[in-house]
C-alpha cells in the first residue's frame, strides 16, 4: 500500500510522543526511529522525490501548499514544537539516519522553553551532529522551504470547509491538546488537570454555535496516536449535540462535553501493545483493556475535582442497559442517564470511525449493528440518538440524486431528508458559495440522498473492543 503524507506525520508525531515517555535508547524509541525513517524513504521513492518538507502556517501544518487538516488538529503537538524552536517547518533528506531522529526527537522532548531565534535552533541541531534534518524560516518569510505561499488559502479551500471551520482550527487544537495531556498526566501519574479540560470542553461548546456541522467535519479524522483522543473529542461532540438536541441546561452540557473528553482516561494506563493491537484480544489483554474504566474513575476521584457525572462516565461508560457490560456493577449503576447517554455515543463513535484496520461504518450500518445487540442500550436514549443525527448526521458529505455533492447541515424531521448545503456542481467542480437545500420542502421531493461518499467497512463487532 502507498505510504501517505499523514502516516509519514502520525510517525513524527508519535515519535515525539514516545521520546517524551521514554530514554534515548529505549527499544521503543529505536524501533520507531528505524520504522520512520524506513517509512519515510518508502514515501520519497514513490513520490521521486529527495526531500520531505512539512511546514507551519499559521496554526496549520502544510505539505506542498495543501493544508493537513487534520494533522494540524490532532498533530498540534508538532505545530507548537516547531513554533518553539522559532521555525516554519522541517525539511528531512532521503539519506537521514535513525540515530538523527533519534537525535531530534530528543532536541524537542528536552526543550522546556521557546528557543530565542531560528540561529539558536539551527545551532542545537549542528550541536548534536544531524545534517540531514533542517529548520525553515518562518512562514513569512521569503526564504520559507515551502513552496509559494499564495497557492494556500486556495488549497485549504477545498470546496468543503467554510471559513469558518478553518477559523475554528486552533480551539480544537487547544481541546486535543488539553486531552492529550490529561492522557499523559495520568499514564504518568501526574494529577490531572480536570479544570482545564472542563474549561476546553466550555469553548468547544461556545464555538460550536449552530455550526455543528462544521465542528464534526473538523474532528472526523483518524486519530494520530492512540486513537484515544480524537475519539474521546468526538464522544464529546456528539454527546453535547444530544444534550442541546433535549435542551439539557447550559451547565449539564458542558459537564456532559468534560465527561466525554475524559470518559477513557483510564486507557492511560493499557499497554500502547494492547492499545495499537489489530484485530482479536487475547482473554488476558482483554482482561487489561476491561480494567480502563475503573483505572478512570480512580485518576479523576485522585485528581479531586473532576465532577460526579465525569467520574461515574468514566467508570460506567462501558456498563450496558441490560447490567451486562463491566465493570461487573450493581443495578443501580446504569440508572444514571448522562453515562448510558456516552455509552450510546462510544459504540456510535466507533462504528462510524476510521481505524487502521477498518473503515467506517455508516450511520445506517452503525445504528442496525446497536439496535439489533437488544438490552445494550438505553432505549429511549438511543431512539432519541437516532432520531437527533438522522441517517445522514450533520458534517456527513452525501450524493444527490440529481449528481450534486452536499454537505448536511442538520438532520430533517424525516431522517432520510436533510437539510443540505450543496458544495459541488453536478460535473464536480467546486460551487463558488454553499446554496443550502432542504430535501424535507415540497419542491424538493424529487431530489433524494444517493448515498454517503465515503464507503463502508467490513469488521467484526468483536473487533471494535479496543476502539472504545
Ligand atoms: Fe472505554
Ligand atoms: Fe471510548
Amino acid at each position: 500500500m502507498a505510504v501517505k503524507v499523514d502516516d509519514i506525520v502520525t510517525l513524527l508525531s508519535r515519535g515525539i510522543s514516545r521520546r517524551q515517555i521514554y530514554f534515548d535508547n529505549h527499544p521503543e524509541v529505536i524501533a520507531h526511529s528505524e520504522e520512520f525513517t524506513a517509512e519515510l524513504k518508502r514515501f520519497l521513492d514513490e513520490q521521486g522525490e529527495s526531500t520531505f518538507f512539512l511546514g507551519v502556517a499559521g496554526r496549520q501544518l502544510v505539505y506542498e501548499s495543501h493544508l493537513l487538516l487534520g494533522a494540524s488538529i490532532i498533530g498540534c503537538r508538532i505545530v507548537d514544537l516547531l513554533q518553539e524552536l522559532s521555525c516554519g517547518g522541517i525539511r528531512l533528506q532521503c539519506s537521514v539516519e535513525p540515530w538523527e531522529i533519534r537525535a531530534w526527537f530528543g532536541l524537542v522532548a528536552d526543550l522546556t522553553e521557546p528557543v530565542a531565534d531560528l540561529a539558536t535552533a539551527r545551532a542545537l541541531l549542528d550541536a548534536k551532529g544531524i545534517r540531514n534534518i533542517e529548520l525553515s524560516p518562518v512562514y513569512d518569510d521569503p526564504n520559507w522551504f515551502g513552496q509559494e505561499s499564495d497557492s494556500i488559502p486556495h488549497k485549504i479551500a477545498n470546496g468543503n470547509l467554510s471559513d469558518n471551520a478553518i477559523a475554528m482550527i486552533p480551539a480544537y487544537q487547544s481541546v486535543y491538546g488539553s486531552v492529550e495531556k490529561a492522557h499523559t498526566d495520568a499514564a504518568d501519574d501526574s494529577a490531572v488537570d480536570v479544570d482545564t479540560t472542563r474549561e476546553m470542553s466550555g469553548n468547544m461548546m461556545k464555538s460550536m454555535g449552530d455550526s455543528f456541522m462544521d465542528i464534526m467535519q473538523l474532528v472526523d479524522y483518524p486519530d494520530f496516536d492512540s486513537y484515544t483522543v480524537g475519539h474521546s473529542v468526538r464522544v464529546a461532540m456528539l454527546a453535547a449535540f444530544i444534550g442541546r438536541y433535549l435542551n439539557a441546561p447550559q451547565d449539564f452540557i458542558l459537564e456532559l462535553g468534560a465527561a466525554g473528553l475524559l470518559h477513557d482516561i483510564g486507557k492511560s494506563r493499557v499497554p500502547d501493545d494492547i492499545i495499537f493491537k489489530r484485530g482479536r484480544l487475547t482473554a488476558e489483554e482483554r482482561h487489561i483493556m476491561e480494567r480502563h474504566p475503573e483505572d478512570g474513575a480512580a485518576i479523576l476521584l485522585a485528581g479531586n475535582n473532576a465532577s460526579p457525572l465525569t467520574i461515574s462516565a468514566a467508570w460506567g461508560h462501558h456498563l450496558r442497559y441490560d447490567y451486562k457490560g463491566y465493570p461487573a456493577s450493581p443495578p443501580w449503576a446504569i440508572q444514571n442517564n448522562a453515562t448510558a447517554l456516552l455509552h450510546i455515543c462510544d459504540v456510535y463513535e466507533a462504528l462510524t470511525a476510521v481505524r487502521p484496520y477498518k473503515k467506517a461504518f455508516s450511520p445506517r450500518r452503525a445504528y442496525e449493528i446497536m439496535l439489533f445487540d437488544k438490552g445494550a442500550f438505553h432505549p429511549v436514549l438511543l431512539r432519541t440518538f437516532i432520531s437527533a443525527l438522522g441517517l445522514y448526521p450533520a458534517g456527513s458529505c452525501v450524493l444527490l440524486s440529481n449528481g450534486e455533492r452536499a454537505v448536511v447541515a442538520k438532520a430533517g424531521v424525516d431522517i432520510q431528508r436533510p437539510l443540505v448545503e450543496i458544495t459541488h456542481e453536478r460535473d464536480g467542480s467546486p460551487v463558488i458559495s454553499r446554496r443550502p437545500l432542504d430535501l424535507g420542502a415540497a419542491q424538493t421531493r424529487d431530489i433524494e440522498v444517493n448515498g454517503l461518499l465515503n464507503a463502508e467497512a467490513n469488521v467484526e463487532s468483536a473487533e471494535l473492543s479496543s476502539a472504545v
